[in-house]
């Protein structure tokens, strides 16, 4: 079964592959299938910006559609950048411009803690919808940390490892990630329906 990715971002795509594909289940990204749907995130939740992404891409291409819409929720910040995680600092910024604001605006503030939150839909071409989520508890480094990965990785730390994100292999990352959780417990939601 084809899987078409609500999404730009590579990063996501292989970590989607490396998690679905055990399944048979073959993910591609939007643009590969020429699609240029880029729907505005009205949602006030994860979940429900997930939903509006992946019923615009299935629409437009009449296959079935995944989206993840995640971000960084931060204690300190009360939840910010939360559902703003991708727009953080305004348009047109890098990911490490963003990241780097977000360290700016946490000096002097405590705690450091905060998680990644994950929620995947899956929208069929008969509108029925499959979601699932994930969540990774991680603190705010001090500094940048490590080359892998995108995003925000090179600054969420976990503590158990002592390394960011962008310091663990792509197999170790998805082990514990907020989207490898909502990817596992998507995987078994799809299965279910699969089935039935
Ligand atoms: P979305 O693509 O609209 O869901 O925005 C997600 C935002 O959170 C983007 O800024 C991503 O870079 C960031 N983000 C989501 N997941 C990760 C991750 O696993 N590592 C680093 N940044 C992430």
């Amino acid at each position: 079964m084809k899987l078409v990715l609500a999404s730009k971002n590579q990063g996501k795509l292989k970590e989607m592959q490396s998690i679905l594909q055990s399944l048979g289940v073959e993910v591609v990204l939007q643009s590969e299938l020429g699609i240029d749907v880029d729907v505005e995130e009205t949602g006030t939740t994860f979940s429900e910006n997930a939903q509006i992404k992946a019923e615009a891409v299935c629409k437009a291409s009449g296959l079935p559609a995944i989206a993840d819409d995640s971000g960084l929720c931060v204690d300190a910040l009360q939840g910010a950048p939360g559902v703003y995680t991708a727009r953080y600092g305004g348009e047109g910024l890098s990911d490490e411009a963003r990241y780097r604001l977000l360290l700016n605006n946490m000096r002097g503030l405590g705690p450091r803690t905060c998680h990644f939150v994950s929620a995947i839909a899956c929208v069929f071409p008969d509108g029925t919808l499959l979601q699932a989520e994930g969540v990774c508890d991680g603190t705010v480094a001090y500094a940048p940390m490590g080359t892998d990965g995108f995003g925000y990785d090179p600054i969420f730390f976990i503590p158990g490892m002592k390394k960011t994100f962008a310091q663990l292999t792509a197999e170790e990352k998805n082990a514990i990630s907020h989207r490898g959780k909502a990817l596992r417990a998507f995987a078994e939601v799809l299965e279910e329906h699969l089935k039935s």
